[in-house]
């Protein structure tokens, strides 16, 4: 039988629990609005985190909203994590691996959970990449060997963003458009739902969520502008780095 003592501190742990998870997912009615994105990684269990914002949740103002920005990584980033932690627990040789190398190779995933990976992983990693691709006062033009690159594929920077544009707007549903780096050349690309450039080969350089959950609070149907908006947010250093290292 369980002492009283035993009862007290189970009691305390479970309430500190949930204590826990309550406050990485939400905040208590008495308590300040957070300015900052949370810098813990809400997942119950697993190998899988949450990476924490790399700005406040307002630096996208105006063209990305806070309230956006909050949900769309608290909320639906942080599920992504939660069930692919879910999905791979306790099958031997996938909780070491890293979420690139399981998306990349989808067969290799057991095909009792491989729908749950690729949805699941795919939303972490996407957007694990998304939020770096954006920045506070971002936007402008990429400079140096990206910008050759685009130059030598596009023909010059505007070509690239109404090829962008396009592959965001024709996104039929969720998804998103990329430009990606196959081999050493840089396309224009999109994939639905939360499928990764990588399952195909590629290396994805910057991409656009046009799920609605990323614009649709502010800017409801009207993707075009979310898209048109989103350009000036761009961290084209990232992009840039990004690129340099990948074809080195
Ligand atoms: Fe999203």
């Amino acid at each position: 039988m369980m002492t009283r003592r035993q009862a007290l501190k189970t009691t305390a742990l479970a309430t500190a629990a949930v204590a826990a998870a309550r406050g990485a997912i939400a905040q208590t009615p008495d308590q300040p609005k957070r300015s900052q994105p949370l810098i813990t990684t809400a997942t119950p269990t697993g190998p899988f985190m949450l990476p924490p914002l790399p700005y406040a949740y307002d630096a996208l103002e105006p063209y990305i909203d806070a309230r956006t920005m909050e949900i769309h990584h608290d909320k639906h980033h942080a599920a992504y994590v939660a069930n692919l932690n879910k999905a791979v627990a306790g099958i031997p040789g996938l909780e070491t691996r890293s979420v690139e190398e399981l998306v990349k190779d989808l067969n290799a995933v057991p095909e009792n959970i491989r729908a749950a990976v690729r949805n699941n992983g795919g939303g972490h990693y996407n957007h694990s990449l998304f939020w770096q691709m954006m920045k506070k006062d971002g936007g402008g033009e990429p400079k140096g060997e990206l910008a050759r690159a685009i130059a030598v594929k596009f023909g010059n920077f505007s070509n690239f963003k109404d090829s962008l544009t396009k592959a965001a707007l024709g996104q039929f549903g969720s998804g998103w458009a990329w430009l990606v780096l196959d081999g050493r050349e840089v396309k224009i690309e999109s994939t639905p739902n939360q499928d990764t450039p990588l399952a195909r080969g590629r290396q994805p350089l910057l991409g656009i969520d046009v799920w609605e959950h990323a614009y649709y609070l502010k800017y409801q149907n009207r993707r075009p502008e979310y898209v048109g908006a989103w350009f000036n947010s761009i961290n084209w250093d990232f992009v840039a780095d990004r690129f340099a290292r990948l074809t080195s």
